[in-house]
């Protein structure tokens, strides 16, 4: 039995906290908060703990916390010698205290709490600095039911770049949709098929070639109109960027 401790009660690590619970093979010992209110509700089914000098040593502690407190909190860990990791895609392996055993746990997937996740869905980036604690990392891994990789921190830090690209501007891109129908009073639910769609295609061909609309086309005639339709300067200066972006791609000329 692999035993674990969780740091942070935010969106990652509820969804740990499930993948861990619902897993045999693994057990999460203790689960640590700084707000007492948060995690009441689960203190039938781990050791809830809000002060991390009562953090007891395990053979894995995951800090499912802010970048910015990994540091910080890595130090703060009531003992050293343990195998130690955070889950961020970008902050340094050596952020963590080097009094510890330290590894990246990184799940490339989007997590919001209450928004269901298969883990079988989220393939885990490990990194290590000692080699026998990848064995216990993949340990992990295979107990939740998640495929791994073994990257470094250079390839760590550019999948989280790329990820940015593909989810976070992706989905605020989702939202500028959202806000151009909702002005018209149109129901955004009609572009979710397209959207579905978008995401399926690239499983099949490569974005490159999953590519269409008025940009790849040179339809200057439509992108005049959708530019003059644009109220907002901000989603007209987006629109134009990436008009060009796809007329580069697709060795077109520039609006
Ligand atoms: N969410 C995702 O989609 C996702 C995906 C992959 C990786 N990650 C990584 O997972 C980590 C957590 O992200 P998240 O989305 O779960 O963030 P989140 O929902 O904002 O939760 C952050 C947690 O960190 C705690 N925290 C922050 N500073 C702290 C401090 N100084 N001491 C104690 N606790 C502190 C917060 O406590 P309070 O609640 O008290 O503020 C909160 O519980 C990050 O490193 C992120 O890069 C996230």
């Amino acid at each position: 039995m692999i035993n674990i401790n969780l740091i942070g009660a935010g969106n990652l690590a509820h969804h740990l906290f499930r993948g861990i619970y619902n897993s045999e093979g693994v057990k999460l010992q203790q689960w640590y908060s700084r707000d007492k209110k948060r995690l009441s509700a689960f203190s039938s089914k781990t050791g809830i703990i809000h002060d991390l000098k009562a953090l007891q040593q395990a053979d894995l502690t995951i800090l499912a916390v802010s970048d910015d407190a990994i540091g910080e909190l890595s130090s703060a860990l009531p003992f050293d010698d343990q195998l130690v990791v955070h889950t961020s895609g970008s902050v340094s392996i050596h952020e963590l205290d080097k009094k510890h055993r330290r590894g990246v746990f990184y799940p490339l997937q989007t997590f919001s709490k209450d928004v269901d996740v298969d883990f079988s869905h989220v393939p885990f980036c490990l990194e290590i600095l000692e080699k026998e604690d990848l064995i216990l990392l993949k340990k992990v891994c295979e107990a939740i039911g998640s495929p791994y990789y073994k990257i470094n921190t250079e390839q760590r830090q550019t999948l989280h770049l790329a990820a940015v690209f593909v989810n976070n501007f992706t989905n605020q891109l989702y939202r500028i949709g959202h806000e151009i129908t909702d002005i018209k009073n149109i129901n955004f639910d009609i572009l979710k098929p397209l959207i579905l769609e978008t995401a399926k295609k690239v499983q099949e061909v490569s974005p490159y070639m999953a590519q269409t609309g008025p940009a790849k086309r040179y339809d200057k005639k439509t992108i005049k109109r959708h530019l003059k339709l644009l109220d907002n300067p901000l989603h007209k200066e987006l629109y134009e960027l990436l008009t060009q972006s796809i007329q580069q791609t697709h060795g077109r000329k520039k609006l």
